[in-house]
C-alpha cells in the first residue's frame, strides 16, 4: 500500500499511451500517438520536436486545457480522465500552472492584481504579503503597481511566472515560455525557471524550439508525428544535488545539457521527417 502511495506523489505528471486526434474520418489529423512518459517531482522536462510533431497538443492534454482522444493522464495521483468539467477548472487552478509564449497578462490589472488573480479566481482573498513575496521571487518586488504595459517583456513574463506560481501547482506547464523574448531577457527566464526547480522543487515542463532554452532542464523529450522518438537526460541529475558551476553545463550558467548535442539531435529528427 504504501508502495502504491509513494508511487503516485513521486510523479508530477504521468501520460500513459496518451492519443489525441483531430477531427473525423478522412480529414482526422493524429496529434498525439500514444505517448507515455513520466514526470518526476522536482524536475525541469523540456520537450522539442519540428513544428506540428504535437508538442502544444501533449501540453494541453497534460495540463488539462485539452481532452485526449485516449490514454490517461495523471497529475499528482489524480487521473484527469472521469473527471467533469467543474471538478477539471477546480484541478487547473489548484494543481496546476501555465505559461504562454505571449504572457497573457490583464492589461488593466497592476503586476500585484495580475499575480492576485488565481487565488480570486480561486474565491480566496489574496494576502498583500504573498503577492509581494511571489513577486519578489521574480525579481519584481518594486514592481508590483505597474501594468503589463509599463514593463519589459521579460518582466511581463516574469510577472506572469509568479502569477503561475502562487497558488504553488504540483506542476508548472510552458509553451515556448521565451519565444517572444530577447536573450538576454530569455536568459533570465531560463535561470529563473532552474531556480524554482532547484531551490523549491518545483516540477517544470517547457515546451521550446530553441536548444539553449532546452539546455537548462534536466532532460529533454523529442517528439515527432506524435509519437516520442528520442530522449537525452542530464548527466548531473538535479536529486543528486550537484550543481554545475558557471560554464561546466554549457555557455550559460544554469544549463545542464549542451545545447550544441541538443540541436544535433534536432537536427537529425528533422533530416529524418
Ligand atoms: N485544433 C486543431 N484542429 C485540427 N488539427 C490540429 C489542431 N491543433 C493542432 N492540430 C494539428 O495537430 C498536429 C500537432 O499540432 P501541435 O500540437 O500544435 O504541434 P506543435 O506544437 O509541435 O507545433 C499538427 O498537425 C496540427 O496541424
Ligand atoms: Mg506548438
Amino acid at each position: 500500500m504504501t508502495t502504491i502511495l509513494h508511487e503516485t506523489t513521486a510523479d508530477a505528471v504521468r501520460l500513459a499511451d496518451l492519443r489525441r486526434v483531430y477531427g473525423t474520418g478522412p480529414q482526422a489529423v493524429t496529434a498525439l500517438d500514444g505517448v507515455t512518459v513520466d514526470f518526476p517531482a522536482g524536475t525541469f522536462t523540456a520537450v522539442m520536436g519540428p513544428s506540428g510533431s504535437g508538442k502544444s497538443t501533449l501540453l494541453h492534454c497534460a495540463a488539462g486545457l485539452d481532452r485526449p482522444t485516449g490514454g490517461t493522464v495523471t497529475i499528482a495521483g489524480t487521473d484527469l480522465g472521469p473527471l467533469g468539467e467543474r471538478a477539471l477548472t477546480v484541478l487547473r487552478r489548484q494543481r496546476i500552472g501555465f505559461v504562454f509564449q505571449s504572457f497573457n497578462l490583464v492589461a488593466a490589472l497592476t503586476a500585484e492584481q495580475n499575480v492576485g488573480l488565481p487565488l480570486k479566481l480561486a474565491g480566496r482573498r489574496p494576502a498583500r504579503a504573498d503577492l509581494v513575496r511571489a513577486l519578489d521571487e521574480v525579481g519584481l518586488a518594486d514592481r508590483a503597481g505597474h501594468r503589463p504595459g509599463e514593463l519589459s517583456g521579460g518582466q511581463q513574463q516574469r510577472v506572469a511566472i509568479a502569477r503561475a506560481l502562487v497558488t504553488r501547482p504540483a506542476v508548472l506547464f510552458a509553451d515556448e515560455p521565451t519565444g517572444a523574448l530577447d536573450t538576454r531577457a530569455s536568459r533570465d527566464v531560463l535561470a529563473l525557471l532552474r531556480g524554482i526547480v532547484d531551490r523549491h522543487g518545483q516540477t517544470v515542463i517547457m515546451v521550446t524550439h530553441d536548444p539553449v532554452a532546452a539546455a537548462y532542464a534536466d532532460r529533454v523529450l523529442f517528439l515527432a508525428d506524435g509519437r516520442l522518438v528520442d530522449e537525452m537526460t542530464a548527466p548531473a541529475p538535479a536529486l543528486t544535488g550537484a550543481r554545475p558551476g558557471p560554464g561546466a553545463g554549457g555557455p550559460a550558467t544554469g544549463s545542464r545539457l549542451g545545447p550544441e548535442a541538443i540541436a544535433a539531435r534536432m537536427a537529425h529528427l528533422e533530416a529524418g521527417a
